[in-house]
């Protein structure tokens, strides 16, 4: 079941309601980005019902989507958060997370960074010999044990594009695994201010073939009975992100939740782990879609253009990874409308400001509606202000249908603020 389908009469629905009366009821004329709150709730409870019997903390990875709103409803589901900065700690604990499950991750964390998340109590993955340096330090500084894990670099290929492969032996994070004794007797000469708790992984992003996840689980219990032999009470093993979801919209069969969560249970439960998973997109993408308003067609060369008035500022993935994101007009076309093959782009300086290639679709008039799918991961929080679009506005649709703002549109008013009394 997908939040937003086309019924019978050509329109697009998120929930049962229109996105053209959406639209049309929206008082500002900008690109928005429309999610659909039950559809956040399913995404959650998919995980939830696949991780039931086994212990286990569902890590939210917040850069995927950092709306305040989404953290609350989250968090009242249950989940933990996985962070990358010391500001998504701050909005975290403004979400009212529970610190015991949040994990601070990354590949340079700031000791002030790590001063605070070693006050909150958060978990934090060792990410490098500097890093377990800065990480003592903190815990020094703050007079407290650190919770701390062990981001083991398993040298596995998730099959992905570059850009989001991040667990293989030349990437910038994580340890690598002949590195590990070293870091374990570093520990060991700190117990004042380090306890190990457990080992973690990542292995990249869009990942579509659950044995990747398999082949990293084998490895890393075996990092852990090893940790373990030494006399290292370990219990968490956190397995990472990165589940894909249908982003092509053609058919695929997607692995879902409980397909992952089944790969590796056995493996976890017959240690008495805890498994500590981090999705990101698989929470958050397919629940919303950005809605634009047409601006005009052209054509140059052996090309055409439909011009939108959103773009790589408010969803630069496209761009930026040549990723697809399916999209589609939100009404049926007009009779006799011809169908062409179109770029559709933004009103942004660049070559690169594209959100999807050789698209077919009826040629639409001015002023219809155009929605880029699967857009609630990496999207809005890769947003950026380029040529002065400001962020756009978020909204969702409740359980009850109706339509509620989540968050403000940025303005120019915004910008200028920053130039106040300078
Ligand atoms: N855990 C760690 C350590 C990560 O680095 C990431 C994502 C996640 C969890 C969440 O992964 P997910 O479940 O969302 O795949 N901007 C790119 C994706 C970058 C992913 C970065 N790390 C995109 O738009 O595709």
């Amino acid at each position: 079941q997908h939040c937003f389908s086309k019924k019978e009469d050509g329109f697009l629905y998120c929930e049962g309601v229109k996105v053209q009366d959406i639209m049309q009821s929206v008082q500002e004329k900008r690109p928005f980005y429309l999610y659909s709150k039950p559809q956040l709730t399913r995404n959650v409870e998919a995980y939830t019902a696949a991780l039931e019997g086994l212990d286990s903390i569902i890590g939210y990875a917040v850069k995927a989507n950092n709306n305040l709103k989404i953290l609350k409803h989250f968090q009242e589901l249950g989940c933990g958060a996985v962070l990358v900065s010391g500001n998504e700690l701050r909005l975290v604990m403004h979400a009212g997370f529970d610190p015991s499950r949040c994990i601070f991750n990354g590949n340079g964390k700031l000791v002030d960074e790590l001063v605070l998340a070693a006050e909150k109590g958060v978990l934090v993955n060792i990410d490098s010999e500097f890093d377990l340096r800065h990480i003592i330090e903190a815990g020094r500084l703050v007079g407290k044990q650190v919770k701390v894990l062990l981001r083991v670099n398993p040298d596995v290929d998730p099959q992905v594009h570059p850009y989001v492969a991040t667990g293989n032996k030349n990437s910038k994070f994580g340890i690598r695994n002949e590195k590990l004794q070293w870091f374990l007797d570093e520990i060991k000469r700190h117990p004042r201010e380090l306890l190990l708790v457990g080992a973690h992984c990542h292995l990249g992003s869009t990942i579509t073939k659950v044995d990747i996840f398999k082949d990293a689980a084998v490895l890393m219990v075996q990092y852990i009975d090893l940790i373990r032999d030494q006399g290292f009470d370990v219990k968490f093993l956190n397995i990472g992100g990165g589940l894909g979801i249908d982003y092509y919209h053609a058919g695929a069969v997607i692995p879902t939740p409980m397909d992952l969560i089944n790969t590796v249970r056995e493996l976890v439960s017959s240690r008495g782990l805890t498994l500590v998973i981090e999705p990101g997109r698989s929470l958050v993408a397919n629940s919303a879609t950005l809605v634009n308003w047409v601006t005009g067609v052209k054509t140059n060369g052996n090309k055409n253009f439909l011009v939108v008035n959103g773009s790589m500022s408010e969803l630069i993935r496209p761009s930026l990874y040549g990723a697809y994101q399916h999209i589609e007009l939100v009404a049926p076309p007009t009779p006799g409308a011809e169908v062409c093959t179109y770029d559709v782009v933004g009103p942004v300086c660049e070559s690169a400001d594209f959100l999807g290639k050789d698209r077919e679709l009826p040629t639409p008039s001015e002023g219809a509606g155009l929605v880029v799918h699967d857009a609630g991961a990496y999207c809005m929080s890769m947003a950026s202000t380029y040529n002065l679009k400001m962020r756009p506005p978020e909204y969702w649709i409740e359980v009850d249908g109706s339509l509620k703002q989540i968050r403000k549109g940025e303005t120019f008013d915004d910008h200028l603020r920053f130039f106040e009394g300078l």
